[in-house]
């Protein structure tokens, strides 16, 4: 069975009905990789009726934490034993170097273990009872699963984005419709084939590859889903949620950003250097928390971009799965054009580009860009305030605290921020007033299944990972008792 020519509904491999497909491409060659179904509103219904009746007639949701967290491992193990073959096909499909998607692999498998462990944990705690005013009254509450959830992620880091959202959904009881990226929908395929080989009942994971008009929207649309989880760019964020208020459909986003990083001048110079490139270059700055905006405190200002430009020279472009390079090609013909045209924008706004951005000679297929570092960079430039989601990065130096918070602060994003000082009393204070839902101080970037990410303003609502992005796929219900033999005696005296 060729698991690239099936979408994978109710347990089963299936053609889409209508039997249309699209291609997947290697970002680095621009050769086909595969064709892959293209579901359509049919497909759609066929896996949410599935997901509705895994859910209401069980017994996914009705399993004990530990059941669930059995085969929630299962899929760790069976991600985990294939990880050299799906960090080559990630490459492959994605054009990220090999180290950053075997990284990205091992992470979607952690992420799985973690919720199962928080699945385990559920079921031993002790039943939270509510203090009410009335004494003849008990009152508690329980948690339940939110429902059929449909799930629409981006083609960054594909596999873990997955995970970010299938395994808690599936820790706490929900069933899932997973609709992955057009541009990179293969990991995810090979996803469903690990769920299949696991055995979770059927209908309870479901997989669609699609368009985003053709097979994002019905799924958004559709009236038995209860909650939407998405990751990707503000307007289809707003299409979302859209789609989301007909039925109030509970709703988490993870949208855009213009992170700032924020360096003061008592900062290692080399330290700084070092985050500055892994906060931007890093997944050839298609990141969402990606630290784009960089605010130097003058006195150092020179020194660090001299040193930037020095260091961002050396990097390895090429093909991901070669020796040695650390960026590679962008995802699509699209986006590079995206970026090459914001680069061209800032050459017109003022900013000075410093190094970069342009079309490597050596490399003449393939979606490739030398990465870019735009220096004093005028804070009202589409350069400084729009998110671009390629290797580019924005300087500007800074006077004072207050300043630099201002300009940090002065955005529509609120994703993700990060401080650099060796006064870490300072550092704190800095990280404090940053208006973001991640702030890394001395640091940019790193990620942990255990701690919330979501972001403020545009950047998104709710929290993903941790706890919080367990509880994300529950529901809080409210139980009271009345204890008292007295009768209530308001309308029956
Ligand atoms: P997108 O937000 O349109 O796509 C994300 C997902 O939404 C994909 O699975 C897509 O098929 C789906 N989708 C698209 N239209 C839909 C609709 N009407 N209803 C339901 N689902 C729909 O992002 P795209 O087009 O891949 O990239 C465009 C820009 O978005 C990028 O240049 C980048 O700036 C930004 N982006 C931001 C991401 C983030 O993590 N913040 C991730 C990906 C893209
Ligand atoms: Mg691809």
């Amino acid at each position: 069975m060729d698991i690239y020519q099936h979408l994978y509904i109710d347990g089963q491999w299936r053609l889409p009905v209508r039997q249309q497909s699209f291609a997947s491409f290697d970002p680095s060659d621009e050769s086909v990789l595969a064709q892959v179904p293209a579901a359509s509103a049919e497909d759609i219904e066929l896996a949410v009726q599935a997901a509705r009746r895994a859910f209401d007639e069980g017994p996914w949701p009705r399993l004990s934490g530990a059941e669930r967290a059995t085969l929630l491992r299962a899929i760790a193990a069976g991600i985990r034993q294939r990880l050299p073959q799906l960090a080559e096909l990630e490459v492959r499909d994605n054009g990220k170097p090999l180290p950053e998607a075997q990284w990205d692999i091992a992470d979607a498998a952690g992420c799985f273990d973690y919720y199962a462990g928080l699945a385990e944990a559920a079921d031993v705690v002790p039943q939270q009872n509510i203090e009410v005013s009335d004494p003849h009254f008990s009152c508690w509450v329980e948690r339940e699963p939110v429902g059929v959830v449909g799930a629409i992620i981006p083609w960054n880091f594909p596999l873990l984005m997955a995970a970010w959202k299938v395994a808690p959904a599936l820790a706490a009881g929900c069933c899932i419709v997973l609709k992955p990226s057009e541009l990179t929908p293969l990991t995810a395929l090979e996803l469903a084939a690990i769920v299949h080989a696991v055995g979770l009942p059927a209908g309870v994971f479901n997989l669609v590859t699609g368009l985003g008009a053709d097979a994002g929207a019905p799924l958004a649309e559709h009236p038995l889903v209860d909650k939407l989880a998405f990751t990707g760019s503000v307007p289809t964020g707003r299409r979302i949620m859209q789609a989301a208020s007909r039925e109030i459909k509970n709703l988490s986003l993870e949208l855009g950003g213009k992170s700032p990083f924020i360096v003061f001048a008592d900062s290692d110079l080399e330290a700084a250097v070092e985050w500055i490139m892994f906060g931007i270059f890093w997944n050839q700055g298609q990141v969402c928390s990606a630290t784009s905006r960089v605010l130097v405190e003058r006195a150092l200002y020179p020194v660090l971009l001299e040193r930037l430009v020095e260091q961002t020279r050396k990097i390895r472009i090429g093909h991901g799965l070669d020796e040695g390079v650390l960026l590679g090609p962008l995802v699509s013909a699209g986006q590079r054009d995206k970026v090459l045209s914001a680069i061209a924008d800032g050459q017109q706004s003022g900013a000075r580009l410093a190094y970069g951005g342009e079309v490597p000679a050596d490399l003449d297929k393939g979606y490739f860009l030398t990465p870019a570092i735009f220096a004093e960079v005028p804070v009202d430039s589409a350069l400084w305030c729009e998110e671009i989601f390629g290797p580019v990065v924005c300087l500007r130096a800074f006077d004072s605290e207050e300043e630099a918070l201002c300009l940090a602060n002065d955005s529509v994003y609120g994703l993700a921020a990060a401080v650099m000082s060796q006064d870490l009393a300072r550092a704190e204070r800095v990280a404090r007033r940053l208006r973001a839902g991640i702030v890394w101080i001395n640091c940019s970037q790193p990620t942990f299944s255990e701690a919330p990410w979501g972001g403020y303003k545009q950047s998104g609502i709710g929290r993903e990972l941790g706890q919080w992005g367990f509880d994300s796929y529950r529901e809080v219900k409210q139980i009271t008792r009345y204890d008292s033999a007295q009768a209530w005696g308001w309308y029956i005296k």
